[in-house]
């Protein structure tokens, strides 16, 4: 058990997708739509859904991460060799909004509100997919603020992004504790300035850009380490 930082953070903002919501869930549907192919379809759908954001990013041609992640479900399919119909691609798509919450999301949401701590959400989602995915989740009154890409037209690691927490929340990065499952968003968190925590539930490889988040978990339960106990 890893004791609380001192001084502890002062706010706590999380990555969505695969930090909050598990991308992978929709692997389900995607194995009854296509036997044998569900798992490898929602992996390379996320890889490509990440690589274009990366790539309108750094290009300078945003387009909300809705359109890029059905962009990405499409090479995913094309790719494998499926069938993708506009019925199936509309179900997943369907899916995506309602992604499955980790279960232990409104306890750790929770426990943050009864030490009087912030907890947000920085996210490359647009607003309106974080809405719903945030009601369904059923975590609407426990998530502020809810920070978006969007209104920056740039995908994290811009630190255009990453800079919408500081400027929100009024605290400088190190005072912020930035949780993501995704490494490079842990890694590119730290490079900003963040306090990070890389929740590496798949139990991955470190990214090997020389780079360590100042603290690794396995579950959304390890963010309480950095605070005391009230
Ligand atoms: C997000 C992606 C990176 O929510 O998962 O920002």
């Amino acid at each position: 058990m890893e004791h609380p930082l001192t001084p502890p953070p002062e706010a706590v903002l999380f990555d969505a997708y695969g930090t909050l919501f598990d991308v992978y869930s929709v692997g389900l549907l995607a194995e009854q739509l296509f036997a044998g192919q569900g798992q490898a379809l929602a992996l390379l759908w996320r890889d490509k859904q990440i690589d274009y954001t990366r790539l309108a990013s750094m290009s300078g041609r945003y387009r909300p991460f809705w359109d890029l992640t059905r962009a990405g479900l499409r090479f995913a399919a094309l790719k494998l060799g499926l069938a993708l119909d506009r019925a199936a691609e509309d179900s997943l798509m369907n899916q995506y909004r309602h992604l499955s919450a980790f279960p232990e999301n409104a306890e750790v949401l929770q426990a943050l509100r009864t030490r009087g701590i912030r907890a947000g959400i920085l996210s490359n989602g647009d607003p309106e997919m974080l809405a719903v995915a945030i009601r369904s989740a059923g975590l609407g009154d426990l998530i502020d603020p809810l920070l978006s890409a969007h209104s920056v037209q740039r995908f994290k690691t811009d630190p255009m992004v990453y800079q919408l927490g500081p400027t929100a929340l009024g605290l400088p990065a190190k005072k912020i504790l930035f949780v993501s499952s995704n490494g490079w968003d842990a890694v590119g968190a730290t490079w900003f300035g963040y306090t990070t925590l890389w929740v590496n539930r798949a139990g991955g490889p470190l990214e090997q850009l020389d780079t360590v988040p100042t603290r690794i978990g396995s579950s959304l339960r390890d963010v309480l380490s950095f605070f005391p106990l009230t």
